[in-house]
């Protein structure tokens, strides 16, 4: 034990409880800040009637030598304050070598602050890269699951495989989580959430309420009114939390998350709502939100809120296979604007990157390290086309409506020339795959897109529905899409990218039915979907 940890360790064991928690097992290091750890304000010996732990636990933005822990209390979730005193309260933390709490590598305590809705971030530095560990937290005599997270491989590091899934869009109630159930079964390296983790309206119990065309009865309710404070998306978050399946699938592997609309306001872009409310009034729902963001988010200390701004753009390096860059295309993007007036939607003064992350991304993108690059983003770079009345439509929200922008992007991509990058994204509620290429259709194919449908949000779906085969006959590089609620799970190696877009027949039943609905591969340097 290092000086500097033996300070730490007689400090922390006056505190009541902790004295046999740190006699017990030999840990190889113990990670308490003792000073941090001792305000004045601590709640010194915390009793709870119930386990504080309703809200699950879960890791992310994994590194070569470290991943982030998180958890976060609450006792009563439901409730405003989540049934926690306004105290910070010391969790401990424990990260072992095996699933069975053997050996357990690293010990350790982090407060919970009631100004951060009583949520633990635990940073973790000086990991072996590319393996599994296990973690809990445990608090006045209860503990978390037991928990798998990994690291990710050291950025030199020849990788075979990686595999991920693709997912998002939790309507609560609008269906079951079976498809975290599932994500949690599947043998993957990570989940990459592309958004609405959350959202943001009151239930809609009323008796005239339609889903596809068809009477609606949620099958569970959003507790409150539509959400604007910090209270009122803490507990949003919460309620979905308590969901098991969802808890299942943050026990079950790191994940990157990047948010979409619904975690502030549906539509929002940078300093505006979609209702024409002040700028500065928006604003400070928006901090709120993001703040609620972080607290409820398996994000790093760069992510920490400040000055009403976030930092969610991001890369990640898993070896030489792969780079991962996460896009944030709302807070930064230029209002939407009415699709019928061509002449803004393709101004290229509009932007829904921002100038700063379009030139950090295009950066990456020009990097030839890594065999594959991958773009994680919120919204359709597809650019698809329907009916809707007497008109072919495009929407206002997705890069299709902002085409200047997805006209840079291809044409860095196709400009680089490596004929490796490959889209991800969701936020249209069904499944599209589909080729990228400029809106003239002169380019060729630049690059290929596997849009995953929503968990939850839409219940059951209609399959190939009239919108479906609308878009088909409107969109020619569009290969496949359909109405059904999963996810899609993205398989990486050497020579190729293969998605498999996974379905399930429901979604407002427990256990639904999961298959294959269809499978792509890309090619290396030969961009376009092949059917796998
Ligand atoms: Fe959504």
């Amino acid at each position: 034990m290092s000086g500097i940890d033996r300070r730490r360790f007689i400090v922390l064991s006056g505190l009541a409880g902790l004295g046999a928690w740190m006699r017990s097992a030999s840990v190889l290091a113990v990670e308490t800040d003792a000073q941090a750890l001792s305000p004045r304000n601590l709640l010194r010996s915390p009793r709870f009637a119930q386990t504080p732990f309703t809200l699950g636990v879960a890791s992310g933005d994994p590194a070569p030598d470290g991943v982030v822990l998180w958890t976060r209390l609450a006792t009563e979730p439901l409730e405003f304050g989540g049934g926690m005193p306004a105290q910070p309260i010391v969790v401990n933390w424990e990260l072992a070598d095996d699933e069975a709490f053997g050996r357990v590598l690293r010990r350790g305590s982090a407060l919970a602050h009631p100004e951060l809705g009583h949520s633990v971030h635990v940073e973790l530095e000086g990991l072996a890269p590319g393996r599994p560990y296990w973690y809990r937290f445990n608090v006045a005599g209860y503990a978390t699951v037991i928990a798998r997270t990994c690291t990710l491989p050291g950025e030199d590091a020849d990788l075979e495989r990686v595999r991920f899934a693709v997912a998002g869009c939790q309507q609560y109630e609008e269906g079951y989580y079976t498809a975290w159930r599932r994500i949690a079964e599947e043998p993957l390296d990570f989940v990459f959430h592309y958004g609405d983790y959350i959202y943001e309206g009151a239930a809609n119990t009323s008796p005239h309420r339609k889903v596809n065309g068809q009477p609606f009865v949620n099958l569970r309710n959003h507790v409150g009114p539509q959400i604007y404070t910090l209270d009122d998306y803490r507990r949003r978050y919460a309620q979905y939390k308590t969901d098991a399946d969802l808890q299942a699938a943050h026990a079950a592997m790191p994940w990157f998350v990047t948010f979409d609309d619904h975690e502030v306001d549906n539509n929002w872009a940078a300093g505006e709502d979609q209702d024409g409310t002040p700028s500065a009034v928006f604003l400070l729902r928006r901090a709120q939100a993001f703040q609620a963001y972080y607290e409820n988010m398996p994000l790093r200390r760069s992510a920490f809120p400040r000055n009403g701004h976030l930092q969610l753009y991001r890369r990640a390096r898993l070896g030489r296979l792969m780079d991962l860059h996460l896009l944030d295309t709302r807070q930064y993007r230029s209002k939407q604007v009415d699709m019928r007036n061509r002449e803004e939607v393709q101004s290229p003064a509009r932007s829904i990157t921002g100038a700063a992350q379009e030139r950090w991304l295009f950066d990456g993108l020009a990097d030839a390290t890594p065999r594959w690059q991958v773009v994680a983003h919120q919204v359709s770079l597809g650019n698809y086309a329907r009916e809707k009345g007497d008109a072919v439509v495009t929407s206002d929200d997705q890069w299709s409506g902002y085409l200047a922008s997805r006209r840079r992007l291809l044409e860095h991509i196709q400009q680089v020339g490596f004929k490796n990058v490959v889209t991800v994204c969701g936020d249209a509620h069904r499944h599209y795959a589909g080729d990228l290429v400029q809106d003239n259709a002169d380019s060729g194919v630049i690059s290929s897109e596997f849009l995953a449908t929503s968990i939850s949000s839409g219940a059951d779906g209609l399959g190939i529905d009239a919108e479906a085969r609308s878009t088909l006959a409107h969109s020619p590089y569009l290969k496949a899409t359909t109405d059904r609620r999963g996810y899609v799970v993205c398989s990486v190696d050497r020579d190729s990218c293969i998605g498999d877009m996974k379905i399930l027949d429901r979604v407002m039943v427990p256990d639904g039915k999961l298959e294959s609905f269809a499978r792509f591969a890309i090619e290396h340097g030969n961009p376009g979907l092949q059917q796998a």
